[in-house]
């Protein structure tokens, strides 16, 4: 189907898994709230969480805030579309079905060709936003393909949902959040758009240790697990499932999930191979962390909370 008829699908009250560059989302009409309410559902996730609204451009962002500082339209110029959501004050267009009875709200340009025309056929015919978590069960592991979203989810969509199709994801985590409300922009979840490019583009830094009140389920301590128990920086043994940088050989006995052979590479089959371990039936996982800075903090800031998923 094309994204105009995604696009009516959409407006018509279905739900919609889509790709994007980090992973897939389970997307709803964010003016819908009837449409919105069966994600909650569909994911198991509690009802005040809130939810990232993706928009087809920077125009967007008006429609949904009130306000929003200098430094954060300056972030909007510099990396969307892209891996980064941004937090800001609602407009009253952004209600409480969507922000979690929150006065924030979460902003996302996706850089996704698939992603981007569904958005903008939805603009044309009013649907402003298409408001998506990561289209996983609630505390599972995000889905970064297709046939991840149906694994996952499949069994509790309904027959005028739709899962598209648009390969597997490039970045392979999450979008980085930050917080735009106050006077200073605060990262909330690590991603691909780093501390030190939120910096250089804003000429701000970026205080490490002030605690934001926003709520954000990502940073629950346990989430993204998959079934199998992660162990960190250990060596596999027999029978357990082994994840680490290509230079480290494969433990005898332990079966090899992935061998990515650079940081970006570890980022993208991450959560397949954390996928690939539990459809093998694998009880404990063990991956070797990559060190450094850039996108694996990200990677160790989701791996340290997978470890904690049992
Ligand atoms: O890369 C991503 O961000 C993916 C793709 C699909 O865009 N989406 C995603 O959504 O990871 P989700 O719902 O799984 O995680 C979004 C996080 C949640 O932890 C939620 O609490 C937080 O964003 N969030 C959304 N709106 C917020 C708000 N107004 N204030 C604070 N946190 C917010
Ligand atoms: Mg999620």
């Amino acid at each position: 189907m094309s994204q105009v008829e995604n696009a009516r699908v959409l407006k018509n009250g279905a739900l919609i898994a889509f790709p994007t560059e980090t992973v897939y989302g389970l997307g709803a009409d964010a003016g819908n709230e009837k449409a919105v309410g069966r994600i909650y559902q569909v994911k198991g996730r509690p009802q005040d969480h809130p939810l990232i609204l993706h928009i087809a451009s920077i125009n967007e962002i008006t429609y949904w805030a009130s306000s929003v500082r200098e430094y954060a339209l300056a972030l909007a110029r510099e990396f969307w579309p892209g891996p980064m959501t941004l937090i800001v004050k609602r407009s009253e267009n952004a209600k409480d079905f969507v922000t979690g009875g929150q006065d924030t709200v979460g902003l996302r340009v996706p850089d996704h060709a698939l992603a981007l025309e569904l958005l903008k056929e939805c603009k044309k015919i009013g649907v402003h936003a298409i408001a998506a978590p990561s289209a996983n069960r609630f505390g599972h592991v995000s889905p970064t393909t297709a046939a991840a979203v149906r694994e996952e989810i499949g069994t509790y969509l309904s027959e005028q949902d739709l899962i598209l199709d648009g390969g597997a994801a490039q970045v392979g985590l999450e979008s980085t959040i930050i917080d735009c409300t106050g006077d200073a922009p605060q990262i909330l979840r690590p991603g691909a758009i780093t501390q030190p490019m939120i910096e250089k583009c804003t000429g701000m830094h970026i205080n490490e240790n002030s605690v934001s009140d926003i709520r954000v389920s990502g940073s629950l301590e346990k989430h993204y697990s998959p079934n199998a128990q992660v162990l960190l920086d250990v060596q596999a043994t027999s029978g357990q499932g082994f994840i680490a940088p290509a230079d480290i050989a494969t433990p005898p006995g332990a079966i090899r999930l992935a061998s990515p052979r650079t940081t970006d590479e570890f980022a993208q089959i991450l959560y397949a191979a954390l996928r690939d371990g539990d459809s093998q039936g694998l009880t404990t996982i063990a991956v070797i962390q990559p060190s450094g800075d850039g996108i694996a903090i990200a990677i160790r800031d989701r791996l340290m909370r997978a470890s904690k998923g049992r």
